[in-house]
């Protein structure tokens, strides 16, 4: 990118943020930087500067943005009505399609974050086993509920079980309820299991958690070990679902879990999102189903949104066409075969984790197989790398690149010459 100019429209709207919005953002990406546009695998910032977007909006943006068949979709329902509270013909035939692609899914509720999805499903597990507990693991992210925050990224590692609540605000009682292990670790689940039997409604985990992929076994045996206890697994699938195979982790990983949850691709990039399971779990969002005691109540004034649905439609149409997810899989590995020779050649204690759709560097060369081997990647190095991809028009979050469909030849090429000059920068002391 050329140096960055900075017009006087987007200085004042840097401004205003910082003075009307906590911390200058919406709590997202801290960067001084306002984006008013994208299009394909493309960004630009309200001054006019171009970016290759691999935040492509935290995931949602898989087919790109602006896509021309999901915009008409949009623009179609838009003109037609934007919400009802009442059924529409997007939202149950969306339902369908999640039904027809997820092996755990006969059954599915919409809500509007991965956030309220997490927590919902972790409801609705206790409310089917009629237990208070749930299993988490260190590092996994289940959005930003009091139960969702145990743990996620804690600066103090403290010993398993004990939950870490990452924010102020949450109730000390809540750790009480959360039981934490490491990932990766079935001998440690096992062992919390069977202290915690009688009393553990569910086991949550993503697939692939973060950046860390499952050891070979993990899932095998986390179904193992509920099928055993009775304990309901759950699937934090709001990253993988439709990204790692049109039938997301549980596909990939040939593991069905009981229930799972999905958001982000799912909207299209509007906000939709859903847990999906067995009938006789979900059932207990039915009052009329289940004894009143055992019901739960779940109501949103957007679940299940017709714009949103649409979008979520016309995304997934296009995934579905075949050739899609080689296409994704193929610009992922270009990319990360580039990084991870780069890092290499520049001999930097670093690695490449993650897989072809989602992945990023991490400082340290020690294998990474649960959040405290994440933990011990030097974030100082990682920033001023990421420094350089910004100032050469790569746009990215802290940890993590997307990769999108819209992501041709020229955008692999150019992040790759960014990756040389920051790895070059890293070793020279430059960056
Ligand atoms: C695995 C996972 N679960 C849940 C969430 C929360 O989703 P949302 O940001 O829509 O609340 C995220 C968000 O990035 C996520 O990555």
């Amino acid at each position: 990118m050329q140096q960055r100019v900075v017009t006087s429209n987007e200085a004042d709207l840097v401004s205003t943020a910082k003075t009307v919005l906590p911390a200058g953002t919406f709590g997202n990406t801290a960067l001084d930087i306002v984006i008013a546009r994208g299009k394909g695998g493309h960004v630009w910032d309200a001054s006019g500067n171009e970016y290759i977007d691999f935040l492509i909006g935290s995931g949602p943006m898989l087919v790109g943005h602006a896509h021309p068949e999901v915009t008409a979709a949009v623009q179609e329902q838009v003109a037609n009505g934007t919400t009802f509270f009442v059924n529409n013909p997007h939202g149950i035939k969306l339902a369908a399609e999640i039904v027809d692609a997820m092996a755990c899914a006969e059954q599915v509720r919409f809500v509007c974050t991965g956030t309220e999805a997490d927590l919902y499903a972790m409801r609705v597990a206790r409310a089917y086993r009629g237990r208070d507990k749930i299993l988490k693991f260190e590092g996994g992210y289940h959005g930003m509920s009091d139960y969702g925050l145990m743990s996620l990224a804690p600066k103090r590692l403290a010993n398993f079980p004990e939950a870490v609540p990452d924010s102020a605000g949450i109730p000390k009682s809540v750790r009480d309820e959360v039981v934490i292990a490491p990932y990766n670790d079935l001998d440690a689940v096992r062992s919390l299991v069977a202290q915690h039997k009688d009393e553990l409604a569910g086991i949550i985990v993503e697939p692939f958690q973060r950046l860390i992929g499952p050891k070979d076994g993990f899932l095998e045996g986390l179904r193992e070990i509920c099928d055993e206890t009775g304990i309901v697994l759950i699937f934090d699938e709001v990253v993988t679902g439709f990204r790692w195979a049109y039938g997301g982790g549980q596909e990939f990983y040939g593991v069905t879990p009981d229930i799972c949850t999905l958001g982000k691709i799912i909207g299209g990039g509007f906000p939709l999102a859903a847990i999906a399971g067995r009938a006789d779990i979900m059932k207990h969002f039915d009052k009329a189903a289940v004894p009143e005691d055992r019901a739960l109540v779940q109501i949103g004034t957007l679940s299940g949104n017709p714009v949103a649905s649409a979008a979520g439609l016309a995304t997934m149409a296009i995934l579905k066409r075949p050739g899609a997810y080689e296409q994704l899989w193929k610009t992922g590995n270009t990319l990360k075969d580039g990084l991870t020779r780069i890092l290499k050649d520049a001999r930097l204690p670093a690695q490449v984790i993650g897989e072809a759709p989602m992945f990023d560097a991490v400082f340290t060369d020690a294998p990474v197989h649960d959040y405290r081997g994440y933990f011990k990647g030097d974030q100082a190095m990682a920033r001023r790398f990421n420094g350089v991809m910004l100032s050469q028009g790569i746009l990215k979050s802290e940890g993590k690149c997307y990769v999108s469909l819209a992501h041709d030849d020229a955008d692999v090429a150019k992040t790759i010459a960014a990756w040389e000059l920051a790895a070059k920068g890293l070793r020279d002391g430059t960056a």
